[in-house]
């Protein structure tokens, strides 16, 4: 039983292997560290964690029982809360908003504290709920209060 486990993470890894081998360089590029905060018991920030990992971020899960803590150390408006906030460099990520978005950011650095995408929509990155697709607005958000759709969904 032991040993077959291994075997099947063994071949797991061979494939993600081959997976990264044939990848275009560009996209082997290592991109920054996300760190997320989340509530250990929730099963859609583990989703999200795992679509940011899909697309080559870095991430670093961090449990917290306070997850309001994290969102006010972020200036995140209150409208815009969600199930859990991320910080990558110097910025507020705020639920689950996809990683080409995340990726878009870093690579245009606009001047804002943060994106969000408020509550939990359906068919969002870790909120996928068979063919269902809500639409959804990702929102750049500054320390003052003020926000501006950042991307549409
Ligand atoms: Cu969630
Ligand atoms: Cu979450």
């Amino acid at each position: 039983m032991k040993s077959r486990a291994l075997l099947r993470i063994a071949s797991l890894a061979t494939i993600a292997t081959l997976t990264s081998a044939s990848a275009p360089p560009s996209s082997s590029l290592p991109l920054p560290t996300v760190t997320v905060f989340k509530d250990p018991s929730c099963g859609c920030c583990k989703q999200w964690v795992e679509h940011l990992r899909e697309h080559a971020f870095n991430v670093i899960a961090k449990d917290t029982s306070d997850i309001s803590a994290p969102k006010r150390t972020g200036r995140v408006p209150e409208h815009l809360y969600s199930c859990h906030t991320a910080f990558v460099n110097g910025y507020v990520v705020e639920g689950h908003v996809p990683a080409a978005d995340i990726e878009r950011l870093l690579k245009e650095k606009p001047k804002v504290a943060g994106i969000a995408v408020g509550g939990m929509p359906a068919g969002s990155p870790g909120m996928e709920m068979g063919s269902r697709k809500d639409r959804y607005d990702v929102v750049a958000f500054n320390r003052d209060g003020t926000t501006k759709v950042f991307e549409r969904h």
